[in-house]
């Protein structure tokens, strides 16, 4: 018997970890953040001079360092090895190249196997691109958000501020940076960001963080009434 399982899958800054995070701390579910993986794979083979499209070496340096999700003062941490990575990983030189790493079909095998042992049999929420359609297909709660192309560009351009991350990037050039990300994620050979059949799409364009949450917490309640009717 698996956990409640709930996917949120969408394009980049259309507030999946920000509303994923809120609904993980309100329910007392698991928050994987599947980005993150992909972000450290990226890491791994920046920091060790690898070319990004050379799976078997990166796949190499995960064996070696492991890539951990930690949860530490109720934050979510990434680790390779006994390093924290969790601010590098954000800066736009990662952002850059994580989708060249993601589109590799072993990087993915990997990851996706090991998202799946990570959610096991607790309650989960994951946020990625691919959670819906393919890590978890069983998932009784499926979420795709997006947002226009805009506004995600000015809350990424705000995102870097908060974090202390500089950039002298305008907001068009970020926009064309996650139009062209998006395009990449949309369109490779192997588990794209599609919306799943059965998922419910919300555009959190004109939404506030709060009316988002309540909004998948009304789909979560729906769904834990028709497994509790079932039995
Ligand atoms: O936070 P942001 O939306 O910018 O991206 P992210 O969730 O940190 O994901 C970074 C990248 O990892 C995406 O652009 C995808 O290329 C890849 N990714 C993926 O392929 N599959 C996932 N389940 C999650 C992320
Ligand atoms: O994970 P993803 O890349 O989809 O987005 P994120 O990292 O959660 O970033 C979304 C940003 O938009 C955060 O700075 C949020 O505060 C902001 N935001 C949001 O998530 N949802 C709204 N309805 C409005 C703003």
């Amino acid at each position: 018997m698996i956990g409640m399982q709930v996917a949120i899958d969408g394009p980049a800054s259309a507030g999946k970890s920000t509303v994923a995070k809120l609904i993980a701390q309100k329910l007392g579910f698991t928050y994987i953040d599947t980005g993150a993986m992909y972000r450290a794979c990226t890491f791994l083979a920046r920091s060790h001079g690898l070319d990004y499209g050379d799976e078997a070496g990166i796949l190499a340096l995960v064996e070696q360092t492991g890539i951990e999700l930690r949860n530490i003062a109720g934050q979510q941490h990434v680790l390779v090895g006994t390093r924290d990575i969790s601010h590098e990983i954000r800066k736009p030189e990662i952002s850059a190249k994580v989708s060249q790493v993601a589109a590799l079909s072993g990087v993915r095998q990997k990851m996706v196997s090991l998202q799946r042992q990570m959610a096991g049999k607790v309650d989960v929420v994951m946020d990625g691109r691919d959670i819906g359609t393919t890590v978890l297909p069983d998932a009784q709660v499926k979420i795709f958000l997006v947002a226009s192309a805009r506004s995600r560009a000015q809350r990424r351009m705000l995102d870097l501020e908060e974090q202390g991350i500089k950039t002298t990037k305008t907001v068009a050039e970020i926009e064309a940076d996650i139009a062209a990300r998006d395009y990449k994620d949309s369109h490779r050979a192997i588990s794209p960001l599609k919306k799943a059949v059965d998922a419910v799409e919300i555009d959190t364009t004109s939404m506030t963080i709060a009316e988002v949450v309540n909004k998948i917490l009304r789909q979560i309640k729906k769904s834990q009434k028709k497994l509790q009717k079932r039995g």
